[in-house]
């Protein structure tokens, strides 16, 4: 059996349908829509981990949502809506009214927690949300609901978390860009899909400081729904190098792999689904950009969505249900001897518009 074929949840292999039901089929075949139901909905195919994955994402999202741990995806989100009222113009004396009770729920919880935990690793995230929250009960005006939370808020033992001033602010805009378009030209022609690498060890303070940089890309109302796990360890850079199609050939000089993996718990609703497969990718742009400053290079590898690999890479990985790969990337020191290809560039007529 061909592994693109899914055998279905169950592992076994579909039997072939009888001729009536081929002729159905190709009755079907003939509307787009019931095609695509047929393919994709009733027969078990290609789709069904992301349907099981987005599943599993909002069962989280709510399970989080009712108390269970802090739902953070909840707090980002709002957090970012209540700046985005904040700084509109003009700001609205009163907003926010579908949604501060729920985050005053979430902040609250996220309070206990870490006035509970001295070495909580997330306090900056819940200081963002309290100095958020504050600056919103400061400016808005009265409104019954408004003015209920804002009593609870000021009750609230905030202890660490105040003080700071995470709130919307003015950019410092000096004369010059800290980085000029020609220096940026250079980096984007300088970056290059690097398939050799010396046998050295990477730097993972380097690895590090890349990854601060890919930590400052843009993601959708700044929920940043990825990890980039890194392997550095020959036997599960080995193991993890052989599962992406892409790597035949290469796959055995690479020195480090990071996957980039996608949270589907960040989302309550299904639209949202591709959100982790473009600021994953966003934020891997970044960090390969960042890599090159650093003496480092990188290849993305595609993460076929194969279900021989996704079974082998979810058990490396111990991947959770709503957690998928959004690529790899493979990180080295670049080796000098090595060729990289031209890859012509499209030009700017071949990829831009305007008006049209
Ligand atoms: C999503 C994605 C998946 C890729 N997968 C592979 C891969 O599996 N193997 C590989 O050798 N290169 C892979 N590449 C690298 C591309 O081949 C490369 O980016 C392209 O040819 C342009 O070359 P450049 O990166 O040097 O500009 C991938 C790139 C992207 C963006």
């Amino acid at each position: 059996m061909s592994e693109d074929v899914d055998p279905g949840p169950t592992g076994e292999a579909q039997a072939r349908p009888p001729s009536w039901l081929s002729r159905a089929y190709r009755l079907v075949n003939r509307n787009p829509t019931w095609r695509a139901k047929l393919r994709y909905g009733l027969l078990p195919g290609a789709f069904d981990r992301e349907h099981r994955a987005v599943l599993a994402g909002i069962k989280r999202y709510r399970e989080n949502e009712r108390g269970q741990q802090v739902n953070r995806y909840l707090l980002r989100r709002n957090t970012h809506r209540l700046e985005k009222g904040l700084l509109m113009r003009p700001r609205r004396d009163i907003f926010a009214l579908d949604y501060i009770e729920a985050t005053m729920e979430v902040f609250a919880q996220a309070t206990v927690r870490c006035l509970a935990d001295e070495s909580d690793t997330d306090r900056l995230e819940w200081q963002w949300a309290h100095d958020v929250i504050a600056e919103y009960f400061e400016v808005t005006g009265s409104h019954p609901l408004i003015d209920r939370l804002r009593k609870r808020f000021e009750d609230l033992d905030t202890g660490r978390l105040s003080g700071g001033d995470s709130k919307p602010y003015h950019r410092e805009l000096g004369d010059q860009p800290p980085v000029s378009y020609d220096q940026m030209v250079a980096l984007a022609k300088q970056r290059r899909s690097v398939r050799w690498y010396r046998s050295e060890p990477v730097d993972r303070n380097l690895v590090d400081q890349a990854i601060l940089v890919a930590a400052q890309a843009p993601s959708a109302c700044n929920r940043q729904p990825f990890l980039f796990r890194i392997f550095d360890d020959p036997n599960q850079v080995a193991a993890l190098a052989e599962l992406p199609m892409g790597t035949a050939g290469f796959g055995h000089n690479i020195p480090m792999i990071i996957a980039v993996v996608g949270r589907l718990r960040a989302y309550f609703n299904p639209r949202d689904r591709h959100l982790i497969y473009i600021d994953g990718s966003l934020a891997a742009m970044s960090l390969m950009f960042a890599l090159e400053t650093l003496g480092l290079s990188s290849c993305s590898l595609n993460w076929p969505d194969i279900w021989t690999r996704e079974k082998k890479i979810t058990r490396l990985l111990d991947l959770d249900p709503d957690e998928r790969v959004v690529l790899l990337l493979s990180v080295g020191t670049p080796d000098p001897e090595g060729l990289v290809a031209y890859s012509q560039k499209k030009t700017l007529d071949q990829i831009r518009t305007y008006n049209k």
